[in-house]
């Protein structure tokens, strides 16, 4: 039996996961999809003849593994029902978790069975393997180190009215924070702080700095850990995806990875 997959957002990341669905062979059917933009669905209709369309987000009784690539607040609004029906979750706009009091203690008081079927994706980052081990002792400091081309930040709200000054020449700080206020100020940039936090000391003690780098064209993100058990260092440099420059490439190959996983 094949497993049923809906999908709601069918932007850069869902349709690059409905795209390789034919390296899992049988493994799975795109069940269910949605989005706000009609176009976007129509399109994939046509392409899958048997998919259904959902009526609205929460239409994915059918579906055995819901996938999220929208925005934050549609996290927010399946997430209890997701729980409820037992479903298989994979929420890309993890930042999520972490914008929304009420979702992270939600997400953070599941029973473990319940919490594994929430599968966060590593996005533009990873190393997971080796921070959960480290968690077995204790993590001291999280920290997430961010540098961004310049142009990234030159209209950005949050510069303009902090009257942040940017250099052509040397990288300038932009932010440092926690990794709950990073996401606030960016949402929609700091999947790879909320995820770290998820991971390591919560939302309000992961640290996240974030520069402005003129002499860089790719997003570069540093993770540091240091515990009792080591200092570590980790480092994506990651080039965006060739069809979606706002998104890295490996976001949504992180995704296709954990439909890899699910058994
Ligand atoms: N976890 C990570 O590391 C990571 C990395 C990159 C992107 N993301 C997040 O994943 C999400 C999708 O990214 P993308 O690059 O595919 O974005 P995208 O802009 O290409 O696609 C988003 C799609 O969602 C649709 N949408 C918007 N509001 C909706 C709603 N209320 N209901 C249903 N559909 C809605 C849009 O019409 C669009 O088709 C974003 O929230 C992004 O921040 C996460």
């Amino acid at each position: 039996m094949s497993i049923g997959l809906g999908v709601i957002g069918l932007g850069f990341i869902g349709s690059q996961l409905i795209q390789n669905l034919g390296k899992f062979h049988d493994k799975y059917r795109l069940q269910a999809i949605f989005d706000i933009d009609k176009e976007k669905v129509s399109k994939i209709a046509k392409l899958y003849p048997d998919v259904r369309i959902m009526s609205d987000i929460t239409d994915f009784d059918d579906c055995d593994v819901v996938i999220e690539a929208a925005i934050q607040q549609v996290v927010v609004n399946v997430f209890d029902k997701i729980v409820d029906l037992k479903k298989i979750f994979i929420p890309m706009s993890i930042g999520a978790f972490i914008t929304d009091q009420a979702l992270y203690q939600k997400y953070i008081s599941l029973e473990k069975p319940t919490k594994q079927l929430i599968k966060l994706p590593s996005g533009a980052i990873g190393g997971f393997d080796a921070i959960n081990s480290i968690s077995l002792i204790g993590i001291q400091t999280s920290k997430l180190v961010t540098n961004k081309p310049l142009k990234v930040f030159e209209e950005h709200r949050y510069v303009l009215e902090k009257n942040i000054k940017l250099s052509g020449t040397e990288k300038t700080l932009i932010f440092q924070g926690t990794a709950k206020e990073a996401a606030r100020i960016f949402p929609k940039s700091i999947n790879v702080g909320a995820r770290l936090a998820l991971a390591t000391l919560g939302p309000e003690k992961t640290e996240v700095k974030i520069y402005a780098n003129p002499k860089i064209d790719k997003n570069i993100h540093e993770i540091e850990i240091s515990s009792e058990v080591g200092f570590y260092r980790f480092s994506f440099q990651n080039n965006p995806s060739p069809t979606n420059p706002k998104t890295s490439w490996l976001a949504a190959l992180s995704a296709i990875e954990l439909l890899e996983q699910i058994e």
